[in-house]
Order: C-alpha cells, then structure tokens, then sequence
C-alpha cells in the first residue's frame, strides 16, 4: 500500500507505529522501500553522512533536488519526504513555497521538511495551501546548531519545554502532516505525542513517539564521525565494507580476481590470426 499523509495521520488514529529512515540514493531507498519503511526521508543530513560537512548548513537546494529525484526512482510504496535545506525557506514565505514546489517538481518529493516552530508557522501554512504536505521538525534543528551553541538537547528546563509544546500544537494548527520531535527528554515527547492529533516521529526523544527515525549510515555503523547517544546499531555494515573492500584488494593482488567465471569467452584462433 502507498504511505501518503494521509496514511500517516490515519496510523496515528489506528495506534500503529510509524517507520522512517534516511536515503539518498536509487540503491538504497529501494532496500528502505522493500522492506516496508513507511517514509523515506532524504534528510539535508547528507551534507555530513554523503557529502563531508562537518554540519547541514552548506547543503543547497541542487544538492537536495539531486539527490531526492534518485531516491524517487527506487521508492514506490514509501511516502517520500525531502528536507528544506537551511535558507531556502527562512528568507521568505514566498521562497519558502517556491523551493517546496521545486522539491516536489524537480526532486519528485511527496512531502518536504522544514525545520522551526512558531517563527515557521506562516511558511507551513503557505506550502500546504500550495497543496504540498509538510513534515514540521521541532527541539534539536541542526540548522541552528549555531544559535544552540552545538548540537544540545532541547527542552529541559520548564519555559523550554512549554515552548516547544506549544510550538508542536502551532506547527499542527499551521497544516503540518506530522512532526519530527530531535533530542527532547522523553518525558516531554510523550507529552507533546498526547497533546497532538498528528503523528509525532522521534529521533532522540524516546519510545512515547508515535513513529521513530534514523539515518540509516547511523543504525547501520557506516558513519563514525559522530556516534549520537539514541543510536542503536542494527548491523556493522561499516565493518563488513571495510572487510569486503580488503578482501577485494587482497584477491586482485594474489591473482585471484577475476576467476574464469568471470570472464568472457571468444572463438581464441582470432587472437592467433591478430597481427
Ligand atoms: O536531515 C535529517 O536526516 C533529519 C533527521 C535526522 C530527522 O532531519
């Protein structure tokens, strides 16, 4: 079955579990899409796990649309959310529906995410009139990681926490299809998931959520710049390529790649008749 926006808020009502995890390619969002992940989300955090940066704020709009419109060709039953990269949308309510339009037309995105509470209600409110779904994402938004002085946990303290309440329920009565909740106490995603009528999908903020997200390089040990507190790694998949990619250097060295198998086959008495 296609996951829409549609499926998403239904899921909540029905108390089903949401999935969502990172792609950023045709490869992998095939392996995500077939084994039944609700959501892709091609996450501006390419700019660390694809592209190097030490954080997401030098990802551009043609990075996104890039990437996106490959991870629309091996997704078919996922609903496909693309990230809003960092100034493509806090300049003006009029970019904001401009690169919401370009994601979705050049980038084949079904939903975009853009980061912020209050001072993004305007924005959302404009990009679903457009007829565009949009994925809110509040508590730690790695875009203002400059202004949070790093990447810290949101919401501890009791105005913190009251704010971002309250900023869950703007984003809702803003239009906003679900909400990704990043790094808040658990206590607070809870409550925050009780006082919502959308789906709240939480990286960092505990099992109270109504779905769960990773980057997949993350639960997967592919990527060891960071290792973030609420990963869990699902498989070594780093490890094995690591391995894999000796054992090929190893095998072209000692003569043992490529075998005959691998090889093709020709009438030899032309090689003999060659001058
Ligand atoms: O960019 C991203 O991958 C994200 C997730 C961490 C939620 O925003």
């Amino acid at each position: 079955m296609k996951n829409t926006a549609i499926t998403f808020r239904e899921a909540k009502q029905k108390g089903e579990k949401l999935t969502m995890l990172t792609a950023y390619d045709y490869s992998t969002a095939k392996l995500v899409d077939e084994a039944g992940i609700n959501a892709i989300l091609v996450g501006d955090s390419l700019g660390m796990v694809m592209l190097g940066y030490e954080d997401t704020l030098s990802v551009t709009m043609e990075d996104m649309i890039h990437h996106s419109a490959a991870v629309a060709r091996g997704a078919k039953s996922a609903l496909l959310i693309t990230d809003m990269p960092f100034m493509s949308y806090q300049t003006s309510v009029y970019d904001a529906v401009v690169n919401a339009g370009r994601l979705v037309k050049e980038g084949r995105a079904q939903a975009v995410k853009l980061e912020g509470g209050l001072e993004v209600c305007e924005h959302i409110k404009a990009i679903v009139k457009a007829s565009i779904p949009v994925c809110a994402h509040i508590g730690l938004t790695p875009q203002s990681v400059n202004a949070f002085g790093g990447f810290k946990v949101q919401g501890k303290g009791e105005a913190a926490a009251q704010r971002l309440l309250d900023e869950a329920r703007a984003v809702e009565e803003a239009g906003a299809f679900s909400v990704v909740l990043e790094c808040v106490p658990q206590a607070l995603a809870e409550k925050i998931t009780q006082s919502v009528s959308i789906p709240t999908i939480g990286i960092g903020a505990g099992a109270g959520c109504d779905g769960q997200v990773l980057v997949y390089q993350d639960m997967l040990a592919m990527y060891s710049d960071m290792a973030p507190k609420f990963v869990r790694q699902f498989a070594q998949v780093g490890a094995q390529m690591k391995e894999a990619f000796a054992a090929y250097k190893t095998a072209v060295c000692d003569g043992t790649f490529p075998a005959q198998e691998h090889t093709f086959k020709m009438d030899e008495t032309i090689i003999d008749r060659l001058y």
